[in-house]
């Protein structure tokens, strides 16, 4: 038994090796952490339980033969975060690159199956050369294996990337195709051609990190949600992120321990919204008013700034918030922030998370670009991902609410189960100038003074419509609140709302406009 059970530690500290020390310190001198490291720090203390340990690939071309390492560049099992199973895979630079093979593609699909079949998260930490480049098509084979599996896996179990090294070509398409992503500044990219490709083809000279660098990806192309500084910040703040949400679509989130205050007004919120109604201000003030203390997880920061998306609690329960930000563009919605929204919508459908929608909308963008680029197809989709969303949704007007816009965002019409005004609420069709310049339009031609006219037009239209009190003669509006009783009444809001039930039309599935 002795000489057994040598053997096999012998095997698992060549396993823990990995690529060997070589490499590890190549590794770190990048400042990037091992396969294993990651693991170590993402769950809790002893609770990882490591599968496939031992494998090893099955190719001999090109030398492979002779170079095998146990693993094959891949550690994968479960664990625990903050006490709740995950699934876990970690790419290992040092073995191969981390580059994907045939058996590195079946590990990943044995935790993936696992995580289906038993209802838990798979959170995988990305570095890898993409396709091991000797195995061929069987490579190529084991990326769709688990693109297939991705998809499955969509709105059963969450799924989460963090990307910490390469990750170019087609293996992009597994994260993309996952909940969210995460990626470190300055050692991790994604692309789908590099830039040497890029020169050939476009003659474009651009960095790595230019090209799809963690900066990139989380302000121009949206791609990436979180971008964090380092990796241990990366890996904080997923387990943050886990914490409001549940572990498959079957569950609720985590309800967190809340002591009710006496007074759960917030005066704060009173001071916020300008006199002038063309000043901007910061909606994040206005969700810090409404959420638990520090409660806010910003997601997709930097990207499409005109809408806010992010999880929060409101006393201790997890809602998605979704807000227009006219600090931003005067949080007008364009293509960007739309496709940011519905995605988040999306998701928070998917996983039981009830929608808070704070609003203060001027309108859609006008403009060639938005026009030529489909803000058509793309407004649809947060309007569709509102309207197709079954969990409980409540809405607050804060000020502007107009056009289709006002349908847009979370509307009575479209579905929503509680819609809040604050009295600065401005719910009509247009802003009153753009209002009164058309339909007074001959009227203000004639007169002796026409801009004395326009003036008493729009302040005739600001007076009729410039207001909430319209919509809620309709029950469009259930209720005209208080600012500073705003988190009171979503608090009763929510609680009202958590039994909620509701079934779509049967449908194999409906038709987003992509
Ligand atoms: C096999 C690979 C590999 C790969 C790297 N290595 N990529 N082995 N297949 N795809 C090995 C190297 O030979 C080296 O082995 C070790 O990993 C580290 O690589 P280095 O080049 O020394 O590291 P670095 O300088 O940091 O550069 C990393 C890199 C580069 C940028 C990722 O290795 C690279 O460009 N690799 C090729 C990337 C690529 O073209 N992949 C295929 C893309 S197509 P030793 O023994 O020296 O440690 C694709 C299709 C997927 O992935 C399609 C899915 C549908």
């Amino acid at each position: 038994m002795q000489k057994q059970l040598k053997e096999l530690e012998e095997k698992k500290a060549l396993a823990r090796l990995g690529g060997g020390e070589k490499r590890i310190e190549k590794q770190h001198a990048k400042g990037k952490l091992t396969a294993r490291e990651r693991i170590s720090l993402l769950l809790d203390e002893g609770s990882f339980e490591e599968l496939d340990m031992l494998v090893r690939h099955r190719s001999s071309d090109f030398g492979l033969d002779k170079q095998k390492f146990y693993s094959d560049g891949v550690i994968t099992g479960f664990g625990s975060i903050n006490g709740r199973l995950v699934y876990v895979f970690s790419q290992d630079f040092t073995v191969f690159g981390g580059s994907l093979s045939e058996t590195h593609a079946e590990k990943i699909c044995k935790i993936m199956d696992l995580a289906m079949q038993n209802g838990a998260p798979v959170i995988g930490l990305n570095d890898s050369g993409g396709a091991r480049i000797q195995e061929g098509v069987v490579s190529l084979g084991g990326y769709a294996d688990i693109f297939y599996r991705n998809v499955q896996a969509s709105g059963v179990i969450p799924q989460i990337s963090l990307v910490m090294g390469p990750c170019a070509g087609g293996a992009v398409y597994s994260p993309a195709m996952t909940d969210f992503i995460m990626m470190v500044e300055q050692t991790s990219y994604m692309f789908v051609t590099g830039p040497n490709v890029v020169k050939t083809v476009t003659h474009e000279e651009v960095s790595s990190e230019e090209l799809g660098g963690a900066q990139t990806h989380a302000s121009k192309s949206g791609v990436t949600h979180f971008a964090c500084a380092n990796e241990v910040e990366c890996i904080n703040q997923l387990k943050q992120l886990l914490s409001y949400i549940p572990q498959n679509c079957e569950e609720q989130a985590p309800m967190f321990p809340y002591q009710p205050k006496e007074n759960e007004r917030r005066e704060q919120l009173m001071n916020i919204i300008p006199d002038n109604p063309n000043q901007p201000y910061d909606m994040r003030e206005v969700i810090e008013g409404i959420a638990d203390d520090n409660s806010f997880l910003e997601v997709h920061k930097d990207f499409a700034e005109n809408i806010v998306v992010g999880f929060a609690r409101i006393a201790g329960r997890s809602v998605g918030i979704v807000a227009n930000q006219p600090a931003m563009l005067a949080g007008v919605l364009d293509i960007n922030s739309s496709r940011k929204g519905a995605r988040f919508v999306r998701f928070c459908d998917a996983f039981n998370v009830p929608l808070l929608v704070l609003v203060d909308v001027p309108g859609f963008l006008p403009g060639t670009d938005q026009e030529w680029n489909g803000i058509i197809a793309n407004g649809a989709k947060l309007l569709y991902a509102f309207s197709e969303a079954t969990v409980p949704k409540v809405t607050v007007i804060t000020r502007k609410a107009y056009g289709g816009a006002y349908d847009v965002m979370n509307s009575k019409h479209i579905g929503a189960d509680l819609n809040f005004a604050w009295p600065t609420a401005e719910i009509a069709v247009m802003g009153a100038k753009g209002a009164s310049e058309i339909i007074f339009k001959r009227e203000i031609a004639e007169a002796d003074d026409p801009e004395a006219k326009l003036q008493e037009k729009v302040d005739e239209y600001t007076e009729k419509f410039a207001n909430p009190y319209r919509a809620a003669e309709r029950g469009f509006i259930d209720k005209v609140i208080h600012p500073a009783e705003t988190r009171i009444k979503l608090i009763n809001a929510f609680k009202m709302l958590e039994n909620k039930v509701l079934n779509l039309p049967k449908k194999k599935h409906g038709n987003i406009p992509l």
